[in-house]
C-alpha cells in the first residue's frame, strides 16, 4: 500500500462549515508523514483557527499572501508541493479557482502550482446542484483538476443531500490510490499517436483535418504519470506535452508518422492509436505552388499506409493494440469491424453526433470495445479523465 511518507502536500482551506474536518485531514496527513503546509481564506478563520491548523502541521497556517511579517511566497510553494488539496472548496473558491480570480492565497498559490490539484467541494445542496457551480466543477475538471466528491446526507443548513465535503479518511485514500495507480505502468513501453497529418499538395498547401491531438496528449501525459516510457508520435498539433517521462517525434505525414511507429512499435508493450491519419495524400505533391489557371482542378489521390493495420500484422503475444473510431453513422457496427480488421485488443469509439465530443473539445464521451462483444461506456468528461479511464481498462488487458 502506498503510503505519504514524505510527501509535500498543500491543504487549502475555505470557508464552510466543513472546515472542522480539515483539523482531522491535516493530523492524518502529518500521521501518514507527510509534510503539510496549511493555506486558509480569510473567512476560513471564522470557522477554525490558525493555531489549531499551525499546531496539528508543525507550520505556521497562512492567510495572507503579503503581511507585516513579510511576503508567503505562493510561487515558492506552488512548486515545492506534490500535492494540492483544496478542502472544503467552497462555491466562492471554486468559481474563483475557474476563473483564475487569485485574490487570495489559496487561489494565488493554485494558479502557481505545477503538482496535481485536488479539490473537495463543500456546500448545500441547492449551492452544489446550481449550474453555475456545476459548470465551475466541470472547468476545474477540464484543466485536468482532480474532484474527490462530494458526498450526501445531512447538511449544514438543516436540509439533506449532496455537498458534504468527504471525509478525511476518503480524502487521504484517494491521495493514496491516485499515487498508487501512479506507477501501475512503471517499466512498460507505451507508444501513443496523436493528431492529425498533412498531406502536402505543394509547398505551401495541404490536405488536413480537425483533430487537435488533445486526446492522445491527454493518453501521452496520463500514461507517464504512471510511470510508463512514452514515445508519443505527434502530427501537426499546436500542443507539447511537458511531462517527464514523454519522448515527443513530431511528424507531419502519414509516410513519415508510418516510419516511425513501425520502428518504435516491437519495444512497446502497448500502443495506443489516437491520431487522425488521412487515408489519402496527393499523389504527387506539387515542386511549386500550383497557379490559379482554369475553373477545375484534379487532385489524383493514393491511399496512404494503414499504421493501425500494419502494427495490427506484426503485433506479437503479450504486445497490446488499441485503436480509435470516430464514426458519424453506424457507430457500433463501423467500431466492431475495424476492431477485427485491424486486429485491435480493443477500440475507443467516440461519435461526432454526441455534443462537446470529438474534435477540439476538451471533452469526450467514449466507449470502450473488446474482443470478446464487451462493451464500456463512459459519461461526458475531461480527455483527461477520459484518458484514465482508456489505461484503467488496458492496465486490466495488460496484467
Ligand atoms: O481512420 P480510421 O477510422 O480507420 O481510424 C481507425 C484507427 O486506425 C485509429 O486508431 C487511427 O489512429 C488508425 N489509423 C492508422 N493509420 C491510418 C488510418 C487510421 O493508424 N492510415
Amino acid at each position: 500500500m502506498t503510503n505519504l511518507k514524505g510527501k509535500k502536500i498543500l491543504l487549502g482551506i475555505s470557508g464552510s462549515i466543513a472546515a472542522y474536518k480539515s483539523a482531522f485531514l491535516t493530523r492524518l496527513l502529518v500521521k501518514e508523514g507527510a509534510e503539510v503546509q496549511v493555506l486558509m481564506t480569510p473567512s476560513a478563520k471564522s470557522f477554525i483557527t490558525p493555531l489549531t491548523l499551525a499546531t496539528l502541521s508543525q507550520k505556521p497556517a497562512f492567510s495572507e499572501v503579503s503581511s507585516e511579517e513579510g511576503w508567503n511566497n505562493h510561487v515558492e510553494m506552488g512548486l515545492w508541493a506534490d500535492a494540492m488539496i483544496i478542502a472544503p472548496a467552497t462555491a466562492t473558491t471554486l468559481a474563483k479557482m475557474s476563473i483564475g480570480l487569485a485574490d487570495n492565497i489559496i487561489v494565488a498559490t493554485y494558479l502557481s502550482a505545477r503538482c496535481p490539484v485536488f479539490f473537495a467541494p463543500a456546500m448545500d445542496l441547492d449551492m452544489w446542484a446550481h449550474p453555475t457551480t456545476q459548470e465551475n466543477v466541470r472547468r476545474l475538471q477540464n484543466y485536468g483538476n482532480h474532484l474527490i466528491p462530494v458526498g450526501e446526507g445531512e447538511l449544514a443548513s438543516g436540509l439533506a443531500g449532496p455537498g458534504r465535503m468527504a471525509e478525511p479518511e476518503e480524502i487521504v485514500e484517494y491521495l493514496r490510490r491516485f499515487w498508487q495507480q501512479e506507477q501501475s505502468l512503471a517499466g512498460r513501453k507505451v507508444l501513443i499517436t496523436a493528431g492529425p497529418t498533412y498531406e502536402p499538395i505543394d509547398p505551401v498547401r495541404f490536405i488536413g483535418n480537425r483533430s487537435s491531438g488533445k486526446m492522445g496528449v491527454a493518453l501521452a501525459e496520463a500514461a507517464a504519470r504512471r510511470g510508463a516510457a512514452v514515445i508519443l508520435v505527434l502530427g501537426p498539433s499546436r500542443l507539447s506535452p511537458q511531462q517527464p517521462g514523454i519522448q515527443t517525434i513530431r511528424v507531419e505525414t502519414a509516410d513519415q508518422m508510418h516510419k516511425v511507429a513501425v520502428q518504435h512499435f516491437p519495444a512497446a508493450d502497448l500502443a495506443i492509436l489516437a491520431a487522425a491519419v488521412a487515408d489519402y495524400r496527393p499523389q504527387e505533391a506539387s515542386l511549386q505552388k500550383i497557379k490559379k489557371k482554369s475553373d477545375t482542378l484534379n487532385l489524383e489521390l493514393t491511399k496512404t499506409p494503414d499504421i493501425a493495420a500494419s502494427l495490427g500484422r506484426s503485433k506479437k503475444p503479450g504486445q497490446l493494440l488499441v485503436g480509435f473510431a470516430l464514426e458519424t453513422q453506424n457507430e457500433l457496427t463501423n467500431a466492431r469491424e475495424k476492431l477485427e480488421k485491424k486486429n485491435f485488443d480493443c477500440i475507443v469509439l467516440n461519435s461526432l453526433q454526441d455534443a462537446g465530443a470529438g474534435f477540439n473539445y476538451d471533452t469526450n464521451k467514449v466507449s470502450i470495445l473488446h474482443k470478446n462483444n464487451k462493451i464500456r461506456n463512459f459519461e461526458l468528461k475531461s480527455k483527461a479523465a477520459v484518458a484514465e479511464d482508456i489505461l484503467n481498462e488496458v492496465e486490466a488487458l495488460l496484467r
